[in-house]
């Protein structure tokens, strides 16, 4: 279990001696952008930007367990992402099957359980059978969680809960009165990663400043960091230095900061 002190390895390693452990981002949500531009520069084809995606997946999977981060949710493949060409899509679905494949024991060894969200029934049968072997494989690991979100959109995520909460309320088993953003909370696909549902932390790469349908609900309070490094480019350095950002900034959740011996009514 994360202690108080960062691991040595990642301590020594990416000069994050600087990050403070008590301010740790517990839930790192990223919206891993920018593999296309990546191959385009080289004069490579699209999909070798998610090749070396998938590689920097695996190697901020272990930083970001190192740094004792609770949750680590990454936009894997969004429910716009089917518009993309056949020949693509395909990749970005064989991508699981290759990273499991070759990467549970690691996750394994560093204690990192796999989660998804997102329809996964969707996905070919191939992919739904590497990540649902991943769960079943990792579900003892007390670790980080490694959360995919795969075929995942958020105004879906929402309109399901509403639809959920409808017929709950139809059938008797939840009445409206009850219904409060707790409530709400539970009926979305991250109530499985309570009490870390919500990301302290978003960042995006790439440059680009939008949402893109991710989280929507989830980040009313997280805080943004966008960094113009291109997904396959992220090293560990970079999430170093994107959570140092976050540690800098003043999180009042709505309120305002009441430094020691100060009336906040005043
Ligand atoms: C966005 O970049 C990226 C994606 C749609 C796919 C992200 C997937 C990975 C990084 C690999 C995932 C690995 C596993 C193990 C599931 P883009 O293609 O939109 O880039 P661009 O904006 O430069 O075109």
């Amino acid at each position: 279990m994360f202690s108080k002190k960062l691991k040595n390895n990642t301590k020594n390693q990416f000069g994050s001696d600087q990050l403070q452990p008590e301010l740790m981002p517990k839930h790192i949500a990223i919206i891993m952008d920018g593999n296309g531009r990546w191959a385009q520069k080289r004069h490579l084809p699209r999909v070798a930007g998610h090749k070396q995606g998938m590689e920097v997946v695996e190697t901020i999977t272990k930083a970001a367990s190192d740094l004792g981060v609770k949750v680590l949710t990454l936009y894997a493949f969004s429910t716009e992402n089917w518009k993309r060409p056949a020949g693509e899509v395909n990749y970005l679905m064989d991508l699981p099957v290759t990273f499991f494949n070759r990467f549970v024991p690691e996750l394994i060894k560093h204690d990192v359980r796999v989660n998804v969200i997102g329809d996964t029934s969707k996905l070919p049968q191939k992919t739904q059978t590497a990540v649902n072997n991943a769960i079943e494989q990792t579900k003892d690991c007390q670790g980080m969680v490694l959360n995919f979100a795969l075929n995942y959109g958020s105004r879906t995520e929402i309109v399901g809960a509403v639809q959920t909460i409808a017929q709950d309320v139809a059938t008797g088993k939840v009445d409206p009165a009850q219904i409060d953003e707790q409530l709400f909370s539970s009926y979305l696909m991250t109530d499985s990663l309570q009490p870390n549902g919500d990301p302290d932390l978003l960042i995006r790469t790439s440059g680009e400043q939008r949402l893109s349908n991710f989280l929507l609900w989830q980040i009313a309070y997280s805080e943004l960091v966008f960094t113009d490094v291109y997904w396959p480019d992220y090293q560990p350095q970079n999430l170093v230095d994107d959570i140092l950002a976050f540690q800098q900034r003043d999180r009042r959740f709505g309120g305002i900061q009441v430094k020691e011996g100060e009336n906040k009514n005043k």
